[in-house]
């Protein structure tokens, strides 16, 4: 069984749009819910796990109810994040149940995830401990130091732009993020407390579709990419048996 975590205890701040930019709609649906949809289209997750900003639990709660008028989720529960993105995910992790094998750690403002990205990573993960979603770079990357000199040119073919899911034996990433916690480090990934065990993470193709809603031009540009999306309705219609605890006591 595999878990899904989704940090979305965010501000939104880039996105000035006076709210969690989670809970904009993108084509008429919030994007968070876009999200969940796309996830609860893999049968192995067995629980998504939706990390709130404090105070937006019950918001998110009535969110995802509504949506599942329309079509289930896969069982579903609702905690509270914290003030960095890894504090929400460690929130998240605590409560991820103890049978899931490997744990999926996925931004909530990553809507247009495809289902088969979600497959690889996850079948990537059994086998190396862990496995991101990642795509080439398309630009040369520069290091510069304080001044803004380059300092190095690194070979391109070396570097990958990396995305969510990445996903984890479950065992590996709680150990990870205990190290992470016990030496104050605040990564940018989860990958990075991972690699700080010395333990290997592979990249899986992920997708430029598989864009980060960040900023206002953002929307658009999903909105765009949406039209060339594959519907949900071509994998099934989501799940029909009852969601999870407070997903089957909230519809
Ligand atoms: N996130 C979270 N807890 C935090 C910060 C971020 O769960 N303390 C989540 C966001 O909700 C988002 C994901 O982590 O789904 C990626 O973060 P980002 O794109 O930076 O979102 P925000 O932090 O909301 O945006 P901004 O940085 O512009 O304020
Ligand atoms: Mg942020």
């Amino acid at each position: 069984m595999v878990s899904a975590i989704f940090p979305a205890a965010g501000q939104g701040r880039r996105m000035h749009a006076g709210c969690n930019k989670v809970f904009l709609e993108l084509a008429g649906e919030p994007i968070l819910v876009r999200t969940l949809r796309q996830f609860s289209q893999v049968k192995e997750i067995g629980e998504l796990i939706v990390v709130a900003g404090a105070g937006e639990e019950d918001d998110v709660r009535a969110m995802l109810t509504n949506a599942e008028a329309r079509a289930r989720f896969a069982p579903w529960r609702v905690v509270t994040g914290g003030s960095e993105r890894q504090y929400s995910v460690w929130n998240g992790l605590k409560v991820s149940s103890p049978g899931a094998d490997v744990v999926l750690v996925h931004d909530a403002a990553r809507p247009l995830i495809r289902p088969e990205v979600i497959e690889h990573v996850i079948a990537r993960a059994r086998c190396t401990g862990g496995a991101i979603a990642a795509m080439p770079s398309k630009d040369t990357v520069k290091v510069v130091d304080a001044q803004n000199c380059v300092t190095a040119t690194p070979d391109r073919r070396t570097l990958w732009c990396v995305q969510t899911p990445q996903g984890f034996r479950r065992d590996l990433l709680i150990a990870a993020n205990e190290k992470a916690m016990a030496d104050h480090f605040l990564g940018t990934d989860d990958a990075s407390l991972v690699e700080r065990l010395g333990a290997p993470v592979e990249v899986v193709e992920g997708g430029y579709e598989n864009i980060k809603v960040t900023t206002p031009g953002d929307l658009i540009i999903a909105e765009a990419l949406l039209s060339s999306f594959q519907p949900p309705s071509q994998r099934g219609e989501g799940r029909t048996a009852a969601g999870g605890v407070e997903g089957s006591r909230n519809a």
